[in-house]
């Protein structure tokens, strides 16, 4: 079987070496967030904000945040992943907007399923899983036009906060992602058998 999306799976190695000297073009950029952007996320909330640093400067801050992990100063692009908090609550007028718009008359039965399902969720939490699922979708398709990226979760979350100038009473660091080439070919990858890691149910 010829797919093209295995073979990204497989070309996507979390890269700690990046080629400071191969470049993310503008367009391979957009790319990248748009299928951010298209995700799929838990009652269609979009709980992300993607923020984008390219300068020098700013990626030198970043690594310092990321526990100086070096990947992140090395790579051609870093998007750091907010995950919303007050904008996801049911009471929140960007909420509400967001209801009016995609429910018309139906707003308030549309807000009262919501609140009941938010109600049972540690906010923070849900938004942030979501962000990963962007995040994944992110990698992958960057690995499919051949491009590298390292997720990064070891970072420390007040430091990243007040480095990218994200508001605390708003979101909470999900992740950092740095973009750009590989410089050297990763170790062989682990990964569990198959057979560990599925169960086929009756
Ligand atoms: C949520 C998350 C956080 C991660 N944080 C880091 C990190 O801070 N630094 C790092 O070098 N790798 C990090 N990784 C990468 C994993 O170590 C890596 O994906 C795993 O070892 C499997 O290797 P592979 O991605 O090359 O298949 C993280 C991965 C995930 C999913």
């Amino acid at each position: 079987m010829n797919n093209r999306f295995l073979d990204a799976m497989n070309f996507r190695r979390a890269c700690r070496d990046f080629d400071p000297a191969k470049p993310v073009n503008e367009e391979e950029l957009n790319y990248i967030l748009e299928v951010g952007r298209l995700s799929p996320s838990s009652m269609g909330m979009e709980q992300w904000h993607f923020l984008v640093a390219r300068g020098d400067a700013m990626k030198k801050k970043l690594r310092a945040a990321c526990n100086d992990q070096k990947q992140v100063e090395q790579a051609s692009v870093v998007v750091v992943i907010l995950a919303k908090t007050a904008d996801i609550h049911p009471d929140s007028p960007r909420f509400r907007e967001i209801l009016h718009a995609r429910f018309g008359t139906q707003w308030e039965k549309r807000l009262a399923y919501y609140r009941s399902y938010y109600d049972k969720v540690n906010p923070a939490e849900w938004s942030v899983a979501q962000c990963h699922l962007a995040a994944a979708n992110m990698m992958t398709g960057a690995a499919f036009i051949g491009i590298d990226s390292c997720p990064v979760g070891a970072f420390d979350p007040a430091k990243l906060m007040e480095t990218v100038g994200a508001d605390p009473g708003r979101y909470v660091p999900a992740l950092v992602i740095p973009f750009g080439h590989r410089a050297i070919e990763p170790k062989p990858r682990t990964r569990l058998a198959f057979e560990e890691v599925v169960t086929l149910l009756d």
